[in-house]
This record gives C-alpha cells, structure tokens and sequence, in this order.
C-alpha cells in the first residue's frame, strides 16, 4: 500500500477505516476488525459522537498486544464549538480521555466554521454562529501548535479548507498544515486543491471515497448520482475481478492521498483495505477523469445559514 510522507519523515498508511456514522453499538467491533486485519489508520472525530466506542476497540487491541499504540496512526478533529483559544486543549483532551490515547498522531480543524462555545451539536440559528473575526483562525491554529508543542499531538492540520482558507491561514503563520482532509472522489478530484497541497508540502486525504450513502437524509440531494453504481467504475471493476468500492479505493490510493472509508460490515472492512493490491492502468485513470463533475455530497450549505457570516464555504 501507499503510504504519505509528512515533512518530518513520519509515513502513513494511505487507506484508513472511517468511522463518521459509524452506529455506537458496531463501531467498536468494527474497529477491532480492522486492526486485527491489518489496518493502522483509523479517522476519528469528536464531532462523530462515537469516541469513546471507537477508544474501548483501542484499549482492547493494545492490551492484547498484537497490534501496538505505536504501529498505529490515529486522527482526530476539533469541533466548531471549541475554537476558541481557552478551548482547543480541553477539546483534545476530552478527545484523548474518550479515545484512550495519551496522544493524537494528527489533529485537524474540523471545519473553518465556528459555533458558540455552548453549541453542543448542531446550531439552531445564526446567533449560534462565531463570525471569523470574533474566532480567528489563526488563533486556533496557535493552540493547535500549543498541542504539539506538548506532545499531545504529533501532527496537526486542516479539513474542509478551500485554497484561499490555506493561504490565509498559511499567510499568518510559520507552519503549514500538514494536512488537508476533504470530499475527493471521482465526482469531484480536487486537482487544483491537490496541486496546490503538493507544492506547499500538504498531504491530502480523501473522504467520502464512496459517495457516503448512509448519509442523514437531510444531507442528501433528491437527485444525488451514485458512485458505486456508476458504469464506467462497474465496468474498470469487472474487468479487475474486483468490486466498485475497491476500485474507488484503489483510484485515491493511487493518485498518493489518504482514503478513509467507513464501514461497519466485517467483509467490506477486509475487501476495502485488499484495495491496495490492485492496479489501475493508464486507460482506466483516464475513464476515471472524465467523471470529475465537480458534483459534492457534503455541501457545506448546512452551514450558510441566513445572518451568519458563513457564505460560499467552499470559495467556488
Ligand atoms: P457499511 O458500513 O454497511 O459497509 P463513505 O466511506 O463514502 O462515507 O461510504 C460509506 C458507505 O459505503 C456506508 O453505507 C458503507 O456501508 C458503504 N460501504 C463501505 N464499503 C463498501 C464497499 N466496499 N462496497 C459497497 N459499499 C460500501
């Protein structure tokens, strides 16, 4: 398998297990599942609402020793009602407690969207919203590098960052995120965002690989086109012996970013990391580009809501 290499030569698995929407009740099994065949990357997030599930898979697995904290690369994200300065930390650390980790090896920033400190959830209003003047960036930034600085965390970096968020953001400070995690799939390639991390040194991960299916419904467009059941992947996937999630898979895999799948299913947890072991040759990747329809499936619009500041989160 691939793996990205982070500027101080520490080297990730390109295929992760993730975990957004992950069911409580199976998240802990399926984690389990994967680090017992062969997975070392596992995306977590506070916001997900499963921490402490996913933490009992953790706490189990090194303690049975096969699999040690180390050999595993674990991320996690900062939610929106903690960017404030005084709240950066305590958010890690409520992370870590529920994860059972003493340290992260990535943190990132959710969103470039804040909520009021006392939003638990999802805000009802605009006045439930920080502008990005009342909670600058750059001032979270700071205590994510605060973080790493204290070895909480090893690595630290971004989500859902648009090229003119990074380069604000790269504009006031001296270290570049080592990460940007956003939607990439063959709807939507993202190769300005890709060549822009590469010059400057920014790895990339790519989420929702399979189009998100499980989805909350009113995330979803009525109209919304299907990844896995797309004929050109269907036909690239017979042709391989392989099944259209693995060729999904295996196209992030090969274009060198991260990819975090989410499955709770014992054999699709197993099938998608045997991604790795297929190729795709030159007229595949070349059916596979001309599906870029710039069509997204988490549009952030949930965000832009009427008097707030949040507007075009996306800058495009
Ligand atoms: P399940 O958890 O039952 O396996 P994404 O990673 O883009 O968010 O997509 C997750 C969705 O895709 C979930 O509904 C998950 O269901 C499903 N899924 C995961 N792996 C595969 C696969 N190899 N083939 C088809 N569907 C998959």
């Amino acid at each position: 398998m691939k793996k990205l290499k982070f500027r101080n030569g520490d080297t990730l698995d390109a295929i992760g297990l993730g975990t957004w929407k992950s069911e409580k009740g199976k998240v802990t099994e399926a984690v389990k599942i994967a680090l017992n065949n062969g997975y070392r990357h596992i995306d977590c997030a506070a916001t997900y609402g499963n921490e402490a599930e996913v933490g009992e898979a953790f706490e189990e697995v090194f303690k049975e020793g096969k699999v040690k904290r180390e050999e595993v690369w674990v991320t996690s994200k900062l939610w929106n009602n903690a960017h404030k300065k005084e709240d950066v930390i305590p958010a890690l650390k409520q992370t870590l407690k529920d994860l059972k980790l003493d340290y992260l090896d990535l943190y990132l920033i959710h969103w470039p969207v804040a909520f009021k400190p006392e939003v638990d959830g999802f805000p009802e209003g605009p006045g439930d919203y920080l502008s990005l003047e009342e909670a600058p960036l750059i001032e979270t930034w700071n205590e994510m590098l605060k973080a790493k600085e204290q070895g909480l965390v090893k690595h630290i970096g971004v989500s859902n960052f648009s090229i003119p968020k990074l380069k604000e953001l790269m504009a006031e400070t001296d270290f570049t995120p080592e990460m940007n995690q956003v939607e990439l799939h063959p709807y939507l390639q993202q190769n300005k965002l890709l060549e822009f991390c590469s010059k400057n040194g920014i790895n990339v991960t790519a989420y929702s690989p399979l189009g998100s299916g499980d989805r909350p419904d009113a995330m979803k467009a009525a109209d919304e086109p299907s990844l896995l059941e797309n004929p050109t992947i269907n036909k690239i996937a017979k042709k391989h012996g392989a099944s259209a999630g693995q060729i999904l898979i295996k196209w992030s895999e090969q274009r060198e970013t991260g990819v975090i799948p989410k499955s709770t299913n014992e054999k699709r947890i197993i099938e998608n990391l045997q991604s790795a072991g297929y190729q795709l040759d030159e007229d595949d990747m070349k059916q596979i580009a001309e599906l870029d329809y710039h069509f997204r499936y988490v549009t952030g619009k949930f965000f832009e809501v009427e008097g707030n500041s949040y507007h075009n989160i996306y800058d495009d």
